[in-house]
């Protein structure tokens, strides 16, 4: 649908799930892709070894985007021998679920560790190489929870909504310099990331869908790419939901 050829992309959790899609549209779209994971050697090495049509423009990462020095270390790697980041897609999210009169202190600092704090971390640095060369795009995942706030997800529901706050007021400081930040924000999509749910909770989850399904990864990579294309070069500060209607 899009011609990336020649453009540097970076994807956060782009080994698995909506991450990978997204890292595998990007590379048959002709991109360099750094796909980065957090922990999942066999996953990332899956992806490697999956299709020897793009092999040579995938690249693996493996680090945490909420700890700032290893990011700092990841761009200073980028610079040295990338030069640019044409792409940055914040994807790496994780959910520790529980009410919050429950809720360990510690599970609400991982989740706004990776989620929102993980996003700063991977936008400052990718914001200071794009405004160099005035010209990016950034794309946001964000979630539903955001907006709604779902009940046991206090710390995933509050990592989601400053992402897209985030994502408000860093698109007004770049605004003038060629470069787009947005969030897309997908439904339920079927990954690892809900895997655990109850099978009855699924089922009540898909009959409040507006289209009565899940979502597919790829239909989430095909609105990221939407973003990341030119013809998308008024959309700012923007968030398209994916979500079958929810
Ligand atoms: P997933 O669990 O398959 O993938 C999560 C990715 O994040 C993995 O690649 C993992 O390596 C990476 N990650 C986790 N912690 C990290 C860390 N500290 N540093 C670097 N990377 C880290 O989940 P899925 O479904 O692909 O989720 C991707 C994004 O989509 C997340 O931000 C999630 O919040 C969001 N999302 C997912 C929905 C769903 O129903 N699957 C719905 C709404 C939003």
């Amino acid at each position: 649908m899009f011609d990336f050829t020649g453009k540097v992309v970076i994807v956060t959790g782009g080994t698995r799930g909506i991450g990978r899609a997204v890292s595998e549209t990007f590379l048959l779209s002709g991109a360099t892709v750094l796909a980065t994971y957090a922990t999942n050697e066999v996953t990332a090495a899956d992806f490697l070894n999956a299709s020897d049509s793009y092999k040579e423009k995938l690249f693996l990462y493996k680090f945490d985007v909420s700890d700032y020095a290893e990011v700092e270390s990841f761009y200073k790697l980028i610079d040295k021998n990338y030069e640019k980041v044409d792409i940055l897609v914040n994807n790496a999210g994780i959910r520790k679920d529980s009410v919050l009169g429950m809720m360990r202190e510690s599970d609400w600092h991982d989740v706004i560790g990776v989620n929102l704090t993980g996003t700063y971390n991977m936008c400052k640095f990718a914001v200071l190489n794009m405004m160099r060369r005035k010209s990016g795009r950034i794309i946001n995942v964000t979630s539903p929870a955001g907006d709604f706030g779902f009940a046991c997800q206090s710390n995933y529901s509050a990592s989601k909504a400053g992402q897209v706050a985030l994502t408000k007021s860093l698109s007004k400081e770049v605004a003038t310099r060629g470069i787009t930040v947005n969030c897309v924000s997908p439904g339920y999509i079927d990954t690892d990331f809900i895997k655990d749910l109850p099978e009855e909770l699924k089922k009540r989850y898909k009959a409040e869908v507006p289209q009565r399904r899940f979502g597919t990864a790829k239909e989430v990579a095909s609105c990221i790419l939407f973003l990341a294309s030119d013809v998308a070069s008024y959309v700012n500060g923007a968030t398209l939901k994916v979500a079958g209607g929810l």
